[in-house]
């Protein structure tokens, strides 16, 4: 497995690649790599990707004032052990000053699917996403890229920008993986004590209430979200959000609906977190 620090030299790994005839894969994260990660990494093979790059860049732009930038957990030897096991082929590890060199002044901003949800209660969080994942497209140049629809938005947000910058990547969205539990994976899970994990399952318990309503042939979006919310209400500090969405546009809906996807953001503490599950498509978590 290669490790590459800066962009020239895993660009001239994935060329290399590329031009020996290889399907390039890309498999961006910020590191504290679980096994939600490790999954996309299989997945970018399953989506014909015979080449698996992986970026482990902890991104300072996507990052707010007083969110966790600074204490967000950075494990790279034990990152790049889990990509020397699972077969992947070449790593990116760049620093925020060869991402950001001085003088950095440019910005991809996608409009209407950022607004709402993430984008309204993470101001600048989705530019940052979408203006590190061009640089590292750019820097791969891949055939495909794997995101998890753990941030469903996020994945919606960079489909809609490779389809307006016309970016010759196939986007791959890769369903959530989840602890026995129900529990999604999440690098911030480690934040959480015994009882905070416990208390956790409230957004699982949201999601099953919602979905058990839904398969009964509810189509009621407010009754759908106030199903939703009630565990959350009662097990979280802080709810930044419950709320169903149009799944492409992350639209607000009718009254009623036939496809819908219900994200939520809440707070244990200090630490955030968040969970979706489109009805009728995604298994009952
Ligand atoms: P990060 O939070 O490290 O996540 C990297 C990728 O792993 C994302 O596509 C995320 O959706 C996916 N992922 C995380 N937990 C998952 C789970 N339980 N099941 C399935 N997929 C999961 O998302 C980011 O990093 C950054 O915003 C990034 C895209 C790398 C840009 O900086």
């Amino acid at each position: 497995m290669e490790v590459h620090a800066t962009p020239e030299a895993f660009r001239a790994a994935c060329d290399a690649a590329r031009a020996g005839g290889r399907r390039v894969g890309l498999v961006p994260t910020m590191g504290a790599l679980h096994d939600g990660h490790l999954a996309l990494v299989d997945h970018a093979r399953a989506a014909g990707a015979d080449y698996r790059a992986v970026t482990i860049f902890v991104n300072p732009l996507q990052f707010g004032e007083g969110e966790d930038f600074g204490r967000y957990p950075r494990t790279l030897e034990a990152d790049l052990e889990a990509c020397r096991a699972r077969g992947v082929d070449c790593v990116f590890t760049p620093t925020p000053d060869v991402m950001y060199p001085e003088g950095f002044a440019t910005s991809v901003r996608v409009t209407g699917v950022t607004e709402r949800l993430e984008g309204a209660h993470r101001p600048g969080h989705f530019d940052g996403v979408t203006t590190v994942v061009a640089k590292l497209f750019h820097a791969t140049g891949p055939c495909v890229a794997v995101f998890g629809r753990k941030d469903y938005q996020q994945w919606r947000v960079l489909a809609r920008m490779t389809r307006d910058l016309g970016l010759p990547v196939e986007i791959v969205g890769h369903p959530i993986v989840r602890e026995r539990d129900g529990l999604a994976l999440s690098s911030r899970n480690r934040y959480l004590d015994p009882d905070a994990r416990q208390r956790a399952l409230g957004l699982v318990e949201g999601l099953r209430a919602a979905a058990d309503a839904w398969d009964a042939g509810e189509r009621d979006v407010a009754r759908l979200e106030g199903l939703a919310r009630t565990p959350v209400e009662a097990r979280f500090d802080r709810i930044d959000y419950v709320a169903a969405a149009d799944p492409e546009s992350l639209a607000p809906l009718p009254e009623r609906a036939e496809q819908m996807v219900l994200l939520m953001a809440a707070h244990l503490g200090g630490t955030r977190l968040i969970d979706n599950l489109e009805l009728g498509v995604d298994p009952r978590p």
